[in-house]
């Protein structure tokens, strides 16, 4: 369970100390960005798009752990609207990332397909919560209530990729618990294109190096995220 918010240094800085020494690294850059009105989420991807850093701009529109409540993504209707703006905005290819908080996380995929999505991430971390173990009833977590991730969310995930993706035309990247290669293929086998590491990446931070090159092995070599999300 997490409940870290959205730390980060802000637009310019990222823009002017981190993404010239990301651009470093050997792999596309995929830019995640958030924020709390449909203009500063315009904004921020018409940014960060301009870049020839940048191979592709993922919008967050579900994460449920910051105090303010972000619903966008629970919402077809309101998860459409967000996307047609990010996407008169930004001319590099568009990732949303997904709520798992939603009645109908397939309703929402196909609304953001319609609104000009180039692919879907999911899923993002599933609410929860914990009490303080000291016996003051209170929360445990600094933001009240938190994201649950890893392991223990992997069935979940795997059923909403697996909705999403036969709702869906669009390229379904999948995460949720991915720990070991066998995940990974159960999250291409239920029509993931490709998939991510969150969670394990903090305990080994080469579990996403070792799964892909186990991957690498047993999928065609075509299967990547630059050809997922790029039409
Ligand atoms: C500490 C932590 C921070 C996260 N921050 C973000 C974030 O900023 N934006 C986002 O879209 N998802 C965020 N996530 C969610 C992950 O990207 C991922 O969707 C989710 O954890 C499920 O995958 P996993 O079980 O492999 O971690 C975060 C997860 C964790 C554990």
């Amino acid at each position: 369970m997490n409940s870290i918010g959205l730390p980060n240094k802000g637009l310019e800085r990222f823009i002017d100390d981190d993404l010239p020494r990301l651009a470093g690294l050997p792999v596309p850059l995929v830019v995640s960005v958030m924020g709390f009105t449909r203009d500063e989420l315009a904004l921020l991807a018409a940014r960060v798009g301009e870049r020839d850093e940048v191979a592709l701009v993922e919008l967050n529109i579900s994460c449920p752990n910051v105090e303010t409540g972000l619903v966008m993504g629970a919402d077809p209707t309101e998860a459409a609207r967000a996307v047609e703006r990010v996407r008169a905005a930004c001319a590099k290819p568009l990732i949303v990332k997904l709520t798992p908080n939603a009645s109908d996380p397939a309703a929402v995929a196909v609304a953001a397909e319609q609104a000009g999505a180039d692919a879907l991430a999911l899923v993002n971390t599933l609410r929860g919560t914990a009490i303080d173990p000291r016996g003051t009833g209170g929360a445990w977590l600094g933001g009240g209530a938190g994201g649950l991730s890893g392991p223990a969310v992997r069935s979940v995930a795997l059923a909403q990729v697996q909705a999403v993706a036969a709702a869906s035309r669009l390229p379904v990247i999948g995460m949720g618990g991915i720990s070991e290669p066998a995940h990974a293929l159960d999250f291409l086998a239920a029509g993931a294109r490709c998939v991510a590491v969150g969670t394990a990446s903090f305990r080994d931070p080469a579990a996403a190096a070792r799964i892909a090159e186990a991957i690498g092995a047993a999928r065609p070599a075509g299967e990547r995220i630059e050809a997922a999300a790029t039409r």
